[in-house]
């Protein structure tokens, strides 16, 4: 693995540098924004107004902190600073957060904490956890969605990149329940999301009064409900799963991140290392979703630093060949537009080949790991 990337460090390099001397700018025209995605212009948009309950709002901050962290620039922890301060609109509204809260807090706030021991940021980071731990299903052992009557069951696989913030809360307060919601919650999709051969469910509905799997839900971001293979979803396992090993080196976390990555690599080689928005929809329209290469590329790099040495190079392979294609077929380095990371999928059909936030900081997250930064928020 060492040669590996030995190999590919002048592409690392010139990669992390073009990143960087672009991400300067738009730190600067961000400074008091939380932006989504860029318009026809490529101007970036502002999610910042009303109560800013975005699952998507954190990414901005967390973008910057990666920025800070890796070269100490104050012009990065500026705008993480002033993004963080914006999301106290959303963790005051207790009624509108969702299981997004890890998502939100973890690499904004909880990256603050991490990086400059601010106790502000510290607190807001546990009252996120708090938020979090109090939509466990104690029959069900699993963690709901979202807020909505009729979803009061729903499971969806998106949230094993939440849970990480529990693991967090656990060690910072000394309250192992902490840990285990998060490892039941982890059990849990597991057992129901992960099919046998590597691919994964979006949405499971469950009874929430005993617990009982009920089978896939609609609104998956996916084709179809039942048999599509929705590449976000994939991806969000991947990394997902390698963190819950890495947060309790449990074992069989390792073996689903690495199960779920060996059918994810599976299905990119036939798109030249660019996944489709769903791996099982029909041939045509062609909907890619640079946002699950980028998300699988970091769960797989993490993947590649704990496996044992001859097992590494395939995983770290995977996510260099995935990275590259995107740099080569859909990145945007010039100043036509703000956003790095095109050709994102938001959602199946509904919202296809725009930029998209959290795209844009996994992307960054995969370039800081390359790079050997360190640390990592999740
Ligand atoms: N977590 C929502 C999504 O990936 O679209």
């Amino acid at each position: 693995m060492e040669q590996l990337l030995a190999q590919n460090k002048p592409w690392i390099d010139e990669t992390w540098d073009k990143m960087v001397d672009k991400l300067r700018k738009v730190s600067v025209t961000t400074r008091n924004t939380l932006p989504l995605g860029t318009d026809e212009t490529g101007k970036y948009d502002d999610k910042s107004g009303g109560k800013a309950g975005s699952w998507t709002n954190g990414f901005w901050p967390g973008i910057m902190w990666l920025m800070y962290a890796a070269t100490g620039e104050d012009t990065f922890r500026q705008t993480a600073e002033n993004g963080e301060e914006t999301l106290d609109k959303a963790l005051e509204a207790y009624e509108i957060l969702h299981h997004d809260v890890g998502f939100m807090w973890h690499i904004s706030a909880g990256a603050n904490y991490k990086l400059t021991g601010n106790e502000k940021s510290k607190n807001r980071n546990l009252h996120a956890a708090a938020v979090l731990a109090a939509r466990y299903n104690v029959n069900g052992e699993f963690i709901k969605a979202w807020n909505e009557d009729d979803v009061q069951g729903w499971v969806i696989i998106d949230s094993m990149l939440n849970v990480p913030l529990l693991y967090w809360a656990a060690k910072e307060t000394n309250n192992i329940a902490m840990k285990q919601m998060a490892m039941h919650h982890a059990d849990k999709t597991l057992a129901n999301h992960i099919r046998p051969d590597g691919s994964v469910y979006h949405i499971l509905n469950y009874d929430i009064e005993t617990g009982e799997c009920l089978g896939p839900a609609s609104h998956t971001q996916g084709y179809d409900v039942e048999h599509s293979s929705w590449s976000r979803g994939q991806a969000w396992a991947i990394y997902g799963y390698v963190l819950s090993y890495i947060h309790t080196g449990e074992q069989r976390y390792l073996d689903a991140a690495k199960n779920v990555a060996h059918y994810f690599i599976a299905n990119v080689v036939s798109t030249d290392y660019v996944p489709l928005s769903d791996f099982r929809a029909p041939a045509e329209p062609v909907y890619l979703d640079t946002s699950a290469g980028a998300i699988a590329a970091c769960g797989m790099i993490e993947i590649a630093k704990v496996v044992p040495e001859f097992e590494k190079k395939m995983y770290m392979d995977a996510a260099l060949k995935m990275m590259k294609a995107l740099v080569d077929n859909h990145c945007d380095f010039t100043d036509n537009s703000e956003a790095i990371l095109l050709n994102v999928t938001g959602s199946y059909a509904a919202d296809f080949h725009v930029s998209r936030v959290y795209g844009e900081y996994y992307f960054v997250e995969a370039m800081y790991k390359l790079k050997g930064f360190e640390p990592m928020f999740w």
